[in-house]
């Protein structure tokens, strides 16, 4: 298979049975696709999957033949972070982390392309992110915060 992930070109022979969430975390290791329910429900395994939010653990590895993948990592770096990435850290919208990396990347297309968003309409273009620790209400102020530096 040949696909895009993070800006970098790959070319891989990928296993037929196992879901994109598996490969990219086990093989590939980038470990902020995380796996919760394998079942499409969490959003932890979250990844842009031709620039869509997408539940990785819904998707087949050999599927991606051609596309293009984004992950968390992808996002920003440590000196570069994404005006998303940067406002979790500043507004203390993380607590124990997990749901964090797929939250990111759907907030991330919420702040590309839906930037005028109600917070009605945030709170359903995030329904499929669940969290089990902060209620989502600091996750929205920091998208809102991150909207208001750029
Ligand atoms: S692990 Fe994919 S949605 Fe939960
Ligand atoms: S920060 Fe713990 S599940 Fe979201």
């Amino acid at each position: 298979m040949s696909f895009r992930l993070n800006r970098a070109q790959r070319s891989e022979e990928i296993e037929p049975n196992q879901t994109l969430c598996d490969y990219l975390h086990d093989e590939v290791g980038t470990t902020s696709v995380k796996k919760g329910c394998d079942t499409g429900e969490c959003g932890a395994c979250t990844v842009l999957l031709d620039d869509m939010p997408v539940a990785s653990c819904l998707v087949l590895a050999p599927q991606i033949d051609g596309c293009d993948l984004v992950t968390a990592e992808g996002l920003g770096t440590k000196s570069a972070p994404h005006p998303v990435q940067k406002a979790f850290v500043d507004k203390d919208a993380v607590q124990c982390g997990y749901c964090i990396p797929g939250m990111i990347v759907t907030l991330s297309w919420i702040f590309e392309h839906a930037p005028e968003a109600s917070d009605a309409e945030i709170k359903r273009l995030m329904s499929g992110n669940l969290c089990r620790c902060t209620g989502y209400l600091p996750q929205i102020e920091a998208l809102k915060a991150a909207r208001t530096r750029t």
